[in-house]
């Protein structure tokens, strides 16, 4: 007996701690035999707590007075499967007849608060069906993506969604993105991430980067072509555009449509030829977009609209040729000139990490989604990295990418460093590697040594 209660007592200490210092192993032992257990023995006093029940059918209650038999209890919605999740619970039901899916999707909270869950989010699955989506614990607090998710060339895990889900980036599906947020937000630690990820598929990583490249510089092994500053991504865009013009000859040749076809009428992509003659794709990454529409002198004006001209025809033309635009910027409105707007209706994906203002929220989701303005605006500073991504539907969650250091990303880029393709349009902006030639110690004063 003794000995039982010092294994009892021992395992409730180690569920303590570990719920404690790491829930996500907590729900993988305990936390998910708990919960499902709870839902279960639950469901029917929290379904009629939540108002979720129905009346019995008048059936049930005329067979009950001529069978002189207790009359029979509200209904709640039958439940079709229990599944449970690497971070949470789903439930799958069947709504009785009068209840819609808005029902259940009012009530998530008090669900939430009913079954202990941490997060619950509802969808419907088809008419009468619904998926309630539960998760156990904090899965935005520590994000590490599933090993074993789904790769390829151009579907790569990023981010994990509040309700569990690994959030995809599609370049088929959703050919350009644009990622906005304040300083500090988590711009860049979402690029790094996307290119780790990148880095072991089949794709030519092109990288314009106005800090001097600060941020990609250290990866430039696995990058086809880099620009760091405002003339050479001008150069680096042209250089694009030629490439893009190229693969259209290419598909066009395959096709055998005759010379004069113009490019926007070719339906087919580069993903339509044969595998031996499919160029690669390329994503193009811009971090800081602003410093390419900012200028200062009329030269610069020139050099800013040739940049906005090339990134628009990129972005207009491009996803058939295999160009995949990925653009982060603080801000992208009307206010940095002619051109933006146009550019950023191309620009189909939008996440927006924390920003300070409605109308930077706006810029990303004032045109998609409207009701993730104010979630974007909610994002606290304490949590960098937590973004608002919508999709096309209208419908928008909340995500956070794991927190990928540099170190991470740059051995990621080395250890793929022969993956990296040569593009003949852009041989002249292939990265200098960094340990080969240094770059030399910069003309600022170094802060003083405390004594
Ligand atoms: N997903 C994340 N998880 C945890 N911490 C993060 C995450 N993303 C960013 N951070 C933290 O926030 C800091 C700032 O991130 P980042 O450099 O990406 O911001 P930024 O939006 O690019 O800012 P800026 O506009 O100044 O370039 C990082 O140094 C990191 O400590
Ligand atoms: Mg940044």
């Amino acid at each position: 007996m003794d000995w039982f209660l010092v294994v009892l007592v021992l395992v409730v200490a180690a569920a303590g701690l570990l719920r404690w210092r790491r829930p996500a192993w907590y729900w993988m032992t305990f936390g998910v035999t708990l919960a499902g257990l709870r839902v279960l023995v639950r469901y029917g006093s929290v379904m009629d707590a939540c108002g979720l029940t129905v009346p019995p059918a008048r059936w049930r209650l005329t067979l009950a007075r001529l069978g002189n038999r207790p009359v029979p209890g509200p209904r709640a919605p039958r439940v079709l499967r229990l599944r449970p999740t690497r971070t949470g619970l789903v439930l799958r039901i069947k709504l009785r007849p009068g209840q819609d899916a808005y029902d259940v999707a009012a009530s998530t909270d008090r669900l939430r608060h009913s079954f202990g869950m941490y997060g619950v989010s509802s969808r419907e699955l088809r008419s009468g069906v619904v998926e309630i989506a539960m998760t156990g614990y904090d899965v935005l607090k520590r994000v590490q993506l599933p090993a074993r998710a789904e790769r390829s060339a151009v579907r790569v895990p990023v981010a994990l969604r509040e309700d569990g889900a690994v959030h995809y980036r599609d370049y088929r599906r959703v050919p350009h993105a644009l990622t906005l947020g304040a300083t500090e937000s988590g711009k860049s630690v979402y690029q790094r991430g996307l290119i780790a990820e990148l880095a072991s598929q089949d794709v030519a990583l092109v990288g314009i980067d106005c800090k001097q490249g600060v941020e990609h510089a250290p990866m430039a092994r696995r990058f086809s072509a880099l620009a760091d500053n405002p003339d050479s991504a001008e150069l680096l865009l042209a250089a694009l555009v030629e490439h893009m013009q190229d693969v259209y000859q290419l598909i066009r040749a395959h096709q055998r449509i005759s010379a004069d076809t113009l490019d926007a009428e070719i339906a087919a992509d580069i993903w339509d030829l044969p595998e031996d003659l499919r160029p690669v794709p390329v994503v193009v990454l811009v971090d800081e977009v602003a410093e390419l529409a900012l200028f200062a002198s009329r030269d610069e004006e020139k050099r800013r609209d040739r940049i906005i001209t090339s990134l628009v025809r990129l972005a207009q033309l491009g996803r058939a040729a295999g160009v995949y635009l990925e653009i982060c910027g603080q801000r992208f409105g009307s206010e940095l000139g002619k051109g933006i707007t146009m550019l950023r209706a191309q620009l189909t994906g939008r996440t927006a990490h924390r920003v300070n203002d409605e109308t930077s929220a706006n810029m990303a989701f004032g045109d998609i989604a409207p009701d993730a303005v104010l979630a974007a605006i909610q994002i606290p500073t304490e949590t960098p990295g937590v973004a608002v991504a919508a999709d096309m539907a209208g419908g928008w969650s909340r995500i956070r990418a794991p927190h990928t250091t540099l170190r991470q990303a740059v051995n990621a880029c080395n250890r793929h460093a022969h993956c990296t393709p040569e593009l003949p349009h852009l041989a002249a902006f292939r990265p200098e590697l960094p340990h080969l030639n240094p770059v030399p110690a910069p003309a600022v004063e170094t802060a003083p040594v405390a004594a």
